[in-house]
């Protein structure tokens, strides 16, 4: 038997069958998406053969580790978002919400659009009988009706959100007007105090805390394939609720189990919760010679890159590879 709130040092696909078939509340993956991300232990490029047989294997691991309500949410890249919605509805799930998660600070491409977004599928198991807490004030996000229009009619609890989750309006400046009411997530860039700083693919606290708020409740058990950084346990365990994780890293596992470590239960979650408030901005450096040179060539404000996930994809791409210093990003397999 597998210990609940603890971070295992395992193959997910072994661990998840050691667990009681039906007895996870919700799964949250971030799985690799195969793009040739140099991870410690794990090789992000495989035959496409290979990672979706792979595939395949770990998402009946998540199916049989859920209770018949169950729900469970994929995050993934494009190359492999249409392959993976398939097989998990092969394997059985019902598929309730195709989100888009759009963010920026993404990859600088030279010879295609730059990606700026990661496919979010909410899925479960029984398509009657499933989690969704439309309720919860955290959940839900200011209407038009209220921040527009001043319309008596507006619900004060707000609305559920759309399915494309953005970037905040003061980080797009020319993308978005300060009246519409969608929800804003940033990506945890390299510069941001919530950054753990040990792995390229952190997810945003605040991404997670709307899915594990929506779908699923107090003491209920959350689990988490890949762990990474510990993202969807940290906030599980924010949140009230029971946790488990699998990572194949020894080193991520370590690092994530001091993350769980220092956050407590009922601590508010890392990055702006409000859509309307700036979470503070990044305090002013010198200039190096390198982005002196850059910033007079290009006036656009900008904040230094890090390798992360995405950086495999500019590579790919023939675009200027800014990604530098551990974790640098292979070439992305065509
Ligand atoms: C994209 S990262 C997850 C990032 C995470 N969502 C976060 O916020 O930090 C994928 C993780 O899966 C791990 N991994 C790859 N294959 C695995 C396997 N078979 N079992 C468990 N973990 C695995 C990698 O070591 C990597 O840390």
């Amino acid at each position: 038997m597998v210990d609940f709130n603890a971070i295992h040092n395992r193959d997910c696909i072994a661990g998840m069958n050691e667990l009681e078939a039906g007895s996870v509340d919700l799964a949250f993956a971030d799985p690799p998406f195969n793009i040739g991300y140099k991870y410690d232990v794990y090789d992000d490029k495989r035959e496409a053969e290979h990672y979706l047989d792979w595939s395949k294997q770990w998402i009946a691991g998540v199916h049989r580790a859920l209770k018949p309500t169950g729900t469970f949410w994929l995050a993934i890249g494009d190359e492999f978002a249409a392959e993976l919605k398939l097989i998990s509805q092969q394997i059985g799930f019902h598929c309730r919400s195709w989100v888009i998660w759009y963010y920026t600070f993404g990859v600088n491409c030279k010879k295609k659009f730059s990606r700026s977004h990661v496919h979010l599928f909410h899925l479960v198991k029984n398509a009657k009988q499933f989690t969704f807490n439309l309720k919860d004030r955290a959940v839900r996000v200011p209407s038009a009706r209220q921040l527009v229009y001043n319309d008596g009619r507006a619900d004060p609890d707000g609305r559920l959100p759309d399915d494309t989750w953005i970037l905040r309006p003061q980080d797009v400046p020319f993308g978005f007007r300060e009246t519409d009411d969608t929800w804003y997530i940033p990506r945890v860039n390299g510069t941001f105090k919530e950054r753990a700083g040990f792995h390229g693919c952190q997810m945003p606290e605040q991404l997670l805390g709307r899915i594990i708020r929506s779908s699923s409740n107090s003491d209920e058990l959350v689990l988490d394939p890949f762990s990474g950084s510990g993202t969807t346990l940290a906030v599980a365990k924010k949140l009230g609720r029971r946790w488990i994780g699998f990572d194949l890293s020894a080193d991520y596992v370590a690092r994530g189990t001091a993350r769980l470590a220092s956050v407590q239960v009922g601590e508010p979650l890392s990055g702006a919760p409000e859509p309307l408030v700036s979470a503070p901005s990044t305090p002013a450096q010198a200039p190096q010679k390198k982005a002196r040179k850059s910033r007079a060539a290009n006036p656009t404000p900008s904040l230094p890159f890090t390798a992360d996930r995405v950086g495999a994809e500019k590579e790919a791409d023939g675009g200027s590879a800014r990604a530098r210093g551990a974790g640098r990003p292979r070439k992305r397999p065509r």
